[in-house]
């Protein structure tokens, strides 16, 4: 069987991360770029953020040697100074958290969680939060995470559908 290892990604990795990420999204969702145009603006924009060391971003990969089978990224947002409690300063946002779907139900994934989620405590983090996929919540649950009742999030594409704001006008008045 192949050894599969989990490091931090480098720069040389950021060509087949952003091929990744385009067959992640591309899975389940319709693609409105192309995927040539696509590699090359996801690549430099990788290229500044995940280099070992790197702050506020981490990713790791999963590596067996010959290519990236997977990958989980982390970006660390702060809070504002709390002078209550002793309260963690730091959230964690867990994103782009896949492996190929040849090497899927291996416990690969879980490895890769366990790596991020294990970096997130030792940072001291407070919440780590995410976007989960249908799919991905018994695994997410397994963790401990939960879809919390305290939290409020505005998307402006729903908003605009919902609540035209003023001066808008519905069905084909002003848009
Ligand atoms: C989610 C994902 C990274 C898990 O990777 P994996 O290597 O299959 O995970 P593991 O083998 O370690 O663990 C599999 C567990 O994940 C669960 N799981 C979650 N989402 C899954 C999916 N889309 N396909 C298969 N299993 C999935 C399985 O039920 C299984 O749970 P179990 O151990 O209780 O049976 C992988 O399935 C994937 O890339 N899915 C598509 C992308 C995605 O949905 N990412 C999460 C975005 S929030």
């Amino acid at each position: 069987m192949v050894r599969v290892r989990i490091r931090l990604a480098k720069s040389g990795d950021c060509r087949a991360l952003a091929e990744m990420r385009y067959r992640f999204r591309a899975e389940t969702e319709s693609v409105a770029e192309i995927k040539s145009r696509f590699v090359r603006r996801c690549t430099s924009w990788m290229k500044k953020r995940f280099r070992p060391g790197s702050c506020p971003w981490r990713c790791w990969v999963l590596d067996d040697g010959k290519r990236v089978l997977g990958h989980v990224c982390v970006q660390l947002f702060e809070k504002i100074p709390n002078p209550v409690n002793d309260e963690p300063e730091l959230h964690a946002y867990v994103t782009n958290f896949y492996v190929i779907p040849e090497m899927r139900g291996q416990g690969l994934g879980k490895r890769l969680l366990n790596k991020a989620l294990s970096w997130c405590r030792a940072r001291g983090t407070d919440a780590v939060i995410l976007w989960p996929s249908p799919a991905s919540k018994s695994l997410y649950c397994q963790y401990g995470f939960v879809a919390p009742s305290d939290i409020f999030e505005l998307r402006y594409g729903a908003l605009s559908t919902a609540f035209p704001s003023p001066g808008k006008r519905m069905n084909g008045q002003r848009r």
